[in-house]
């Protein structure tokens, strides 16, 4: 059964800009829910709502059965971390994680308990004297965790909330944050912009685009079966190689082409009889993506020839930009290569991998 349920969310300001269409997500009780997409696509807007910070412009929000479309923000039981203000500067930590309680009128003592066994969680207990700007910014954010743990709300919503912290920090604050939802359980919307960050945390995903929801689904659905080329692009570091192309067979095999290509160059894809029923997409233009990771190489000329370009060493992985069909495209190798740029390779694309996309609607096709 849903906990939360959205149904025929938008949101159109007074100035008549729609920054929500029509989202409907279920969501249930205890999952950590993460609304991913492009700056602008949405999200906050979404959350405000859910919040009742934003006023919905069509359709309703129940929560636990009660639907509170129209009630106030003090009523919904909620609680959020938002990037911007994180924690109170002019109030202790104890002040800070006790606030919220404070409006609820909660009894003195209960409030003490409540704010030690909060900071006891996120491990904060040493500090609670203390005034955010004495503390680092990854224990800031631990601050405004504990904050938001402290009433045991309904639903948990966090905006970006380790946006600004280093690249080290935003990575270790985001292991505690799971650690936190696997021992609270608490229901949780956490928006972002980073892919990583989504895929690391979420039970399942959103992916939003231009004030809708292109795709929901867990990481691993989500990152191995893109339902839409938006998704294709935005999900993977680097993200999967787009490409248009015409298909043709050759002798048994499938292969891709640019269409009025000045020269007829064309890749190899692999052997008809692995893409059961491309017969229907044969001579048709479609688009083709493959994800970095699902290309292997030979250092020597043979099918699918091409130079490298640029060579990326990450350490346990290299980043080879290679070009095929004219486009720059990119592979990703396990481990520390011997690969030079200018030197001659050969691709192999894993056919199993290899996704299709309608080149009109940029929906997914499934094969057979
Ligand atoms: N008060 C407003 N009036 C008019 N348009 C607005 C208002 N607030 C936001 N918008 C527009 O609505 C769209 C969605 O904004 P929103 O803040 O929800 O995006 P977002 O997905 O959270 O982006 P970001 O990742 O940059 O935070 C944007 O195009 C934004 O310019
Ligand atoms: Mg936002």
């Amino acid at each position: 059964m849903s906990y939360l349920e959205l149904s025929s969310i938008k949101k159109t300001y007074p100035n008549g800009f729609t920054a929500v269409k029509n989202i409907n997500l279920d969501i249930k009780k205890g999952e950590f829910v993460v609304l991913l997409g492009p700056s602008g696509c949405g999200k906050t807007t979404t959350l405000r709502m859910i919040a009742g910070l934003e006023e919905v412009s069509e359709g309703t929000i129940v929560l636990d059965g009660e639907d509170i479309t129209g009630l106030p923000p003090r009523q919904r039981n909620l609680s959020m971390i938002f990037q911007s203000y994180a924690v109170w500067p002019h109030m202790t930590v104890a002040e800070n994680i006790a606030y919220p309680l404070k409006l609820r009128r909660t009894g003195k003592r209960e409030i003490e308990a409540k704010v030690r066994e909060a900071a006891q969680v996120c491990n904060i207990v040493d500090y609670l004297n203390r005034y955010p700007g004495q503390l680092s910014g990854g224990q800031r954010q631990r601050v405004a965790v504990a904050r938001a743990l402290a009433v045991n709300a309904k639903l948990s919503l966090m905006d970006e909330p380790l946006s600004n912290l280093d690249a080290k920090l935003r990575v270790s604050v985001r292991t505690f944050l799971k650690e936190i939802h696997r021992s609270t359980g608490a229901t949780t919307i956490f928006v972002t912009h980073d892919q990583a960050e989504a895929m690391a945390l979420a039970d399942r995903i959103v992916v939003m685009n231009e004030g809708h929801i292109e795709q929901v689904g867990t990481t691993k659905e989500i990152y191995n079966g893109c339902d839409s080329l938006f998704t294709a692009q935005f999900m993977g570091t680097p993200p999967a190689n787009i490409q248009k192309v015409g298909l043709s067979l050759r002798q048994g095999r499938l292969a891709a082409a640019v269409k009025d290509a000045a020269e007829t160059q064309f890749i190899d894809l692999g052997q008809q009889g692995r893409f059961p029923g491309i017969e229907r997409l044969v001579e048709q233009e479609v688009f083709l993506a493959v994800r970095p990771e699902n290309i292997t190489i030979e250092a020597a000329a043979g099918v699918n020839e091409t130079r490298v370009e640029v060579v990326e060493p990450q350490g346990a992985y290299t980043i080879l930009v290679v070009k095929v069909l004219g486009a720059e495209w990119k592979i990703m190798l396990e481990g520390d290569i011997d690969i030079r740029a200018g030197q001659k390779i050969s691709l192999r694309i894993d056919p199993g991998k290899i996704m299709f996309y309608g080149a009109q609607d940029n929906k997914r096709i499934r094969l057979s």
